[in-house]
């Protein structure tokens, strides 16, 4: 017999409770929102009032399909009121205890052919599922921030979970508009297993000084086309979130990567929380952050350019274009390069080697051209601040943002993206989901343009291995070196995962 769901009850209505419970509304269910006491919930409908309304000033929705929609949902401060539900996910803080004690409740209150549902990103919903009498009625759905926006549900069903229980609530989810990812309970899941691993390595750069947190998160919105930068996405899923979640997933996989970052704690102690408090990594009271001023820059009319190749020719005729002169040099001789006011070495390796073989080393910086938006520009110790800024000007002049960094394997973007790749790898390789489930949620789940595997696809296997291979290298970080099967599928000469689907 298959479930109707048309009752729906809705625990806690923060960010993503007040979202769930207007992505229930919107589908024609009934919504019982519940909060602990009268000002919590005053905030809920505050939330679902100004999501709601931000609908009908961009006209997707009516004044009446708001107040409509809006009625479909009642608030109460007491749990006796979901007797009736069909189905009651729950989406309080990420506190196994509060969980537990909830879960122990919803059981007691609720009609026995109830679903109960968590909400969780990270906690086990096995130990969730175990604090009731209805185990095999106990699933995850979880959604992601904003709710009524990103498209992605993933469904966790656990090893008691009964026969057929998940597809239907996959069903629930299409029936949201929403497309489901069915998977194991394992901590993080698809999504946040992999996407708070990248955000946290994007705290460890910040901390160790490789690039400002808007030249980081340019570089990974401009660079890769992705929605938001890491600090900017951190701001909104909530630092406090974040910093949990990277503690549950590090207590599992004892991998560093998920060691949460110390800056995320100070953040975190200081009541600095992202969107929800108004600041975190960005200030959300007087809007948009200010840029620093920069100092003087070196007068440039010759630029040495170091490197080979189509990328080369293009920056001489876009320098051309723009009114400047410039000489090219091989790695192998630098000699045409040596009288030049800057020289930019065309690179994602590190470059001061080839600076301590110039006359001028102080004028030599690293360039990497990402995509069609961004140049990273890396500094070495070696290269005086003048020349940094003025090769800055001379990218903002080639209409590409610069993003400043330090001199070091695969500079900024591809440094954090190429560890993401790798994770996805191992994902794969460990049959938790497939190279289709994993590119869904992470496009869905998370707004990204293209899935992992996809990417792995469009930059090429070697190229990514070898990336790895050179950020191993460089920070002996063992979650770098490349995943076996990456470093497999290359050697056999696979073009990509399309060619190995699994
Ligand atoms: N509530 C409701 N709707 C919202 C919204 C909100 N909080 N924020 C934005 N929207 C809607 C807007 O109304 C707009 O809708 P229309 O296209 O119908 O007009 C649309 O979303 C786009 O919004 P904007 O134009 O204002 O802004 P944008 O284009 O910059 O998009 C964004 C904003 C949707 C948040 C986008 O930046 C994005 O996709 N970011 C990535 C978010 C992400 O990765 N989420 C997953 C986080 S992980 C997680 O949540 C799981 C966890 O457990 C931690």
């Amino acid at each position: 017999m298959t479930r109707t769901f048309e009752t729906v009850g809705v625990v806690g209505l923060g960010t993503m409770g007040a979202g769930i419970a207007e992505v229930f509304a919107r589908a024609e269910m009934s919504v019982i929102g519940v909060e602990a006491d009268e000002a919590a919930l005053e905030r809920g409908r505050g939330h679902l009032e100004t999501s709601t309304a931000r609908a009908v000033a961009r006209d997707r929705m009516t004044a009446e399909q708001q107040s409509a929609l809006l009625g479909r949902i009642t608030v109460t401060t007491s749990r006796e009121d979901l007797a009736d539900a069909d189905l009651v996910v729950e989406a309080i803080p990420e506190i196994m205890e509060f969980k537990r004690g909830l879960f122990a409740d919803l059981d007691r209150v609720c009609k026995p052919s109830a679903v109960l549902a968590t909400n969780t990103s990270s906690l086990s919903v096995t130990a969730i599922a175990a604090t009731t009498s209805r185990p095999a009625q106990v699933v995850g759905m979880h959604f992601f921030n904003p709710a009524p926006v990103m498209r992605l549900v993933e469904v966790i069903s656990t090893v008691v979970t009964g026969e057929g229980l998940a597809g239907e609530i996959a069903g629930l989810a299409r029936r949201l508009g929403k497309t489901p990812v069915t998977v194991g309970d394992r901590a993080g899941f698809v999504v946040n297993r992999l996407l708070l691993g990248y955000l946290n390595h994007a705290c460890g750069l910040l901390e160790s000084g490789l690039a400002s947190r808007d030249d980081i998160d340019a570089a990974m919105k401009l660079g890769l086309g992705l929605p938001m930068g890491p600090f900017a996405l951190l701001d909104l899923i909530g630092l406090d979130t974040s910093y949990e979640v990277c503690e549950v997933l590090f207590r599992e996989s004892r991998d560093r990567r998920h060691a949460p970052a110390p800056v995320l704690r100070e953040f975190v102690t200081a009541g600095l929380l992202g969107r929800k408090t108004g600041r975190g990594f960005y200030s959300y009271a007087d809007g948009t952050p200010t840029v620093p001023e920069s100092g003087p820059r070196a007068p440039v009319s010759m630029v040495g350019i170091v490197g080979s190749g189509p990328e080369v020719a293009r920056l001489v005729a876009d320098l051309d274009a723009a009114g400047f002169k410039a000489t090219v040099a091989e790695r192998s001789d630098l000699t045409p390069v040596a009288d030049a006011d800057v020289v930019v070495a065309l690179s994602d390796r590190p470059v001061v080697e080839l600076a301590v073989r110039l006359p001028h080393p102080e004028r030599l910086v690293g360039l990497h051209l990402v995509g069609d938006r961004v140049a990273e520009v890396a500094s070495t110790v070696l290269t005086s601040e003048e020349v940094a800024v003025a090769v800055q000007d001379l990218v903002t002049v080639l209409t590409r943002t610069p993003v400043r960094c330090g001199d070091r394997a695969e500079m900024v973007v591809d440094a954090l993206l190429y560890p993401y790749l790798n994770d996805a790898v191992r994902m794969l390789d460990s049959g938790y989901a497939t190279a289709a489930e994993i590119d869904d949620a992470m496009r869905l789940g998370c707004g990204h343009p293209a899935g992992p595997f996809e990417m792995l696809d469009a930059i090429g296997l070697e190229r990514v291995r070898d990336g790895l291979r050179a950020l191993y290298a460089e920070y002996r970080e063992p979650s770098f070196a490349p995943a076996p099967l990456l470093d497999q599928l290359v050697t056999a000469g696979v073009p990509g995962f399309r060619s190995y689907a699994r």
